[in-house]
Order: structure tokens, then sequence, then C-alpha cells
């Protein structure tokens, strides 16, 4: 281990042990041990903030890192749905909530979903001591999870799932939806509107998941969210080979293979050798550029001229290669802002690290190490010098949004997990 990984891994651990929640919530009875994603504002626990958390935690104490996904899964759904946030302690924090645009299942529950990369999350913990045991204590609830989605977020069975509000892709301002959502100004006021158009009426059909796609309201079938969905259903089929589950295992490999081959044949753009998302029943192509259209890069089996095509743009000076990649819009959209915007608009340029945790862990599938390297050095560099902060300058590397956020920690993971040589 280098000076600046013990480094990094000293500043980790005591982030981590800031940022912990412990407790038991009166609403449910229920004993909670998570990080939250930042002190100040986000005291609570977030779905995919928690399985990165979780891949954190396995550098530190493999306990907490079963606490983090015991605890995300106590408040699982009968139907399957995890909830994106669940509201452990709510009531220290109604006045922080006043501010949030959430939908909820229940006072303590959202009824949303986030990027589904639970069967990651396990894999890292069972892979790095967690054992198999704790694979089969969690399987029950991890599988109807990924049912839940294939079963009620795929109602046009093209093997790509579909968010219903744009917070569900866990991006939640991103320009990409700007033109489909009818914004353009993109003050917080305008977007909040935006999210009342679409909340409403699903509110009026008691949030019932085939009568909110009926209304054809915003439903995106998105390009970072079904990579991840391909990539994990793939993960939990080895997890359950290892489990002896060889049927089990046949049947989500092969779900994740059919939403790769969907993203190839629905998304891909060869003459901008991009990936778009698509919206609305008709499917239409939303062609911002953006760094989800380089997503799929984290799909092993991605034909080689593909592949390449999205590389180049991580190469391009005008689009990707900023100087602290990745900026999460290219930089020739008019919508790119490298700085924070009026209102902690999120995912409108500025480089975060869960970004670069996948986009690097692709290129290196890829044969791209050499760019990867790159953008986990700079990361490094990043969390160093600026600190754990939510997003970064990519031209400048200065830090903005929440302070001690954790999932930037995720260059912790980076940094251990990568070959020596290349
Ligand atoms: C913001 C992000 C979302 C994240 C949450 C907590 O809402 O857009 O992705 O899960 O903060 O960090």
């Amino acid at each position: 281990m280098g000076a600046s990984e013990r480094q990094l891994k000293a500043r980790v651990d005591e982030l981590y042990r800031r940022n912990r929640q412990t407790g038991t919530a009166a609403w449910c009875g229920a004993d909670y041990d998570f990080v939250c994603p930042s002190e100040g504002t986000y005291p609570f626990q977030w779905f995919w903030d928690s399985c990165f958390h979780a891949i954190v935690l396995t550098h530190l104490d493999i306990e907490r890192a079963k606490a983090e996904i015991r605890s995300l899964l106590l408040n699982a759904q009968p139907d399957g749905l995890i909830p994106h946030v669940t509201f452990w302690q709510r009531d220290r924090y109604q006045e922080m909530l006043a501010t949030y645009s959430i939908a909820y299942r229940t006072p303590y529950l959202s009824d949303c979903m986030q990027p589904p990369l639970l069967a990651e999350a396990v894999a890292a913990v069972v892979e790095r001591g967690g054992g198999l045991g704790f694979a089969s204590e969690v399987m029950p609830a991890v599988r109807r999870y990924y049912d839940w989605l294939d079963r009620v977020r795929d109602p046009d069975g093209d093997g790509l799932i579909a968010v219903l509000q744009a917070d569900e892709t866990g991006l939640d301002h991103t320009p990409k939806f700007d033109d489909y959502l009818g914004v353009s100004t993109c003050g917080h006021a305008e977007l909040t509107a935006a999210w009342h158009r679409v909340a409403d009426p699903y509110a009026e059909v008691g949030r019932d998941p085939a009568r909110m796609f009926a209304l054809d309201r915003f439903v995106v079938e998105d390009v970072m969210v079904n990579t991840i969905y391909a990539e994990n259903q793939r993960v939990l089929g080895e997890l359950l080979s290892r489990l002896g589950d060889e049927g089990g295992a046949a049947e989500y490999r092969a779900r994740g293979d059919r939403t790769a081959a969907a993203l190839l044949a629905r998304c891909f753009d060869p003459a901008r050798g991009l990936f778009f998302d698509l919206a609305g029943l008709a499917e239409r192509r939303l062609e911002t550029a953006t760094f989800t259209c380089l997503f799929p890069l984290l799909l092993s089996d991605l034909p080689a001229e593909v592949a390449a095509a999205l590389v180049r743009h991580l190469e391009d000076p005008a689009a990707f290669a900023a100087p602290y990649p990745v900026p999460t819009v290219a930089m020739s959209e008019p919508s790119f802002c490298p700085t924070m915007m009026p209102g902690s608009l999120v995912f409108r340029g500025t480089t975060w690290m869960n970004v670069n945790w996948y986009l690097a862990r692709g290129l290196r599938r890829h044969g791209r190490a050499d760019i990867a390297r790159r953008i986990e050095d700079r990361s490094v560099e990043l969390a160093l010098r600026a600190g754990f902060r939510e997003y970064y300058n990519p031209l400048t590397g200065e830090g903005f949004g929440a302070e001690g956020f954790s999932w930037s920690a995720l260059v912790l993971d980076l940094v251990a997990t990568r070959p020596d040589e290349d």
C-alpha cells in the first residue's frame, strides 16, 4: 500500500465513523446501523449511496459492511421494492424534509427506486470476507428486488427497465431530461414545478405502477440504470451459482444478457458513437451527451468497435477529457456547467466519484488501463486536496456541495482494487 493510499484510508475511516448512524427506530422497532451520505444535508439511508458505502466498508470493517446492507434490507417491501430512502430518524429532521421533493410510500419510506447495484454490493461483501453465509442470508430479499424490477418496471417486456421520475435515476437534475420535462432556464423553481407535473398525477392514481406508466408522464429507459441492471443481474447469477443454485444462476444470467443486448440494439447510435435513453411510451431518444451515454463500457461483452467509439469521447478534450475527469455532461453541450449551480442542481457537468468508479472499471475491462489510471490518479488527487465533497469542478478540481460526502470515498476502492501493473 502506497503513502497516498494509506492517507486516503485513514481519512475514509474517520469519515465513516463520523457519518455512522446507529439506533432503534421507534416507528418500526428495528435497529439500524448505516453510513449516511452527509450529516449536514443527507442524514437518512439512501439506496444507491448505501450500496457504495457497503463496498467502501469492505476495506475498513466487514461487519459494518454487512450491517449497512442488513439495514437497507430491513425495509424491503412485500412486493419486492427497496425504497430509495429510509427515513430512520425522520422525527429529528422535520425542517430539512420540508425542502425535499419526494414521493412517499409511508412517512418513513420513499416510493421510488434508485440504480440497482445491490447485487454488486453484496458480492463485494461476500468476496472480501463476508462469506457465502451472508449471501444466503440476504438472498431472498435480493432476488425479490430484482424480480420486482423485472415484473413491475419492464412493462413493455424488452429487457430494459423504466424509471417513472427523474430522481429514480439518482441523477436528479441532469440536463438530458430538460427537453422531455419541458424546462429551459433550469432554475430550482422550474424543476420543482416540473416534478409536480409528473408526481401529482401519479398521486391521483394512487401510485399504482401500471397506471403511472399508462399516464406516460415520465417513462425513461435510462442507459446508466440499465447498464447497472444488466451487470447486477449477471453478478446475481454468479452469486447463485456459488450458492449451488444453477437453475437460478442461469435465469439471472440470461436476464442480464437480455438487458445488455437490448441496450445495444435499441439505445446505441452508431453515427454519434453514443448510447441514448429512450423516453415515453413512443421511446424517443434523448440526445444530450452526458456521461451515461458512455456507461455501457462497463459491460465486458460490449463489441470492441462500440467500446472504441465510446472511448473516443473520453479522449476528446472538447467532450469528456477534462483536466479533472470525468465531467458528467460533455463540455461541448450548451448545458454544461462546471461549477455549483444556484439551487444546488446536480449532475449538470461537475465530476462525481461514483461515475469515475464505474467508468474506470469499464475502461479496464476494455483494455484501456491507461485512461483508467489517469481517472483514478486524478480522483485520488481530488479527494486528498479538496476532501470528500459531493462533486468537483472538472476544470479546476474545486470541491462543491455536501461536505464529508460518503460515496466520494469510493476512490479508496478504486485504488485498493486496481492491479499493480497495467
Ligand atoms: C441527491 C442525488 C442522489 C443521492 C442523494 C443522496 O439526491 O442526486 O443520487 O442518492 O442525493 O446522496
